[in-house]
């Protein structure tokens, strides 16, 4: 099982998964790490455990985007796609070619607080803002539209009454953590079966 990452930012969940590999617990090999964000920090964590890394920038490649993000993964040809904080929404062509094989992690409890404009610390903000008690974070499998793809996992984390959006995201990206590798696992192992918007999981290995 060969995975492709992309992720746009600090790249700590791409830091998770990198770990879980070098453990043995996730049976696949990072094949590569694609970033959107000229010196993302996600980039220089690959490099330092010796993965091929690619950063393609949208303000220079303008329409050319998706064409070379896909060129470049139909080269790598993986068996996964993992998006580990990856800001851009994929195109229906990526989507369609990687169906059932993209996997993304949103800081939500999804359908709260996701979709377009909801990504990073401005899901938290809102989440602050609306006053929920409880918020979380979803693994899902990436269909066309914007987090609207079958949940794989989902884990709540509390909001205590003297939070801040930055206290809820350091709490909501600790268990991210745990839940993405976990996620990343189930999936490198051939247990999740799709079956429309149900994600089964063979708890049996
Ligand atoms: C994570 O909280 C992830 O869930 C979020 O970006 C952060 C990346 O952190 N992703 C999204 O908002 C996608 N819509 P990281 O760069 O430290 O891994």
């Amino acid at each position: 099982m060969r995975l492709v990452i992309l992720a746009s930012g600090n790249g700590t969940d791409l830091q998770s998964i990198i770990d879980s590999v070098e453990e043995g617990s996730i049976p696949a090999k990072i094949a590569a790490v694609i970033s959107d964000k000229e010196g993302a920090y996600a980039l220089e964590r690959a490099k330092i455990h010796g993965i091929p890394t690619y950063c393609l920038s949208k303000k220079d490649l303008k329409d050319r985007f998706y064409r070379e993000l896909l060129r470049i993964i139909e080269e790598i040809n993986p068996d996964g796609i993992i998006l580990a904080g990856f800001i851009t929404i994929l195109n229906e062509e990526i989507v369609n070619k990687f169906q059932n094989k993209i996997i993304n992690i949103h800081p939500s409890l999804i359908p709260s607080f996701c979709g377009k404009g909801y990504y990073g610390e401005k899901v938290h903000k809102a989440v602050y803002e609306y006053g929920v008690k409880y918020t979380g974070c979803t693994v899902h499998f990436v269909d066309a539209g914007a987090d609207t793809g079958p949940i794989i996992l989902q884990e709540v984390v509390k909001v205590e009454e003297d939070d801040t959006p930055e206290t809820i995201a350091e709490k909501v990206l600790e268990v991210e953590h745990k839940l993405l590798p976990y996620a990343v696992k189930l999936f490198a192992e051939g247990r999740l079966k799709v079956e429309g918007r149900k994600v089964h999981i063979n708890q049996f290995k």
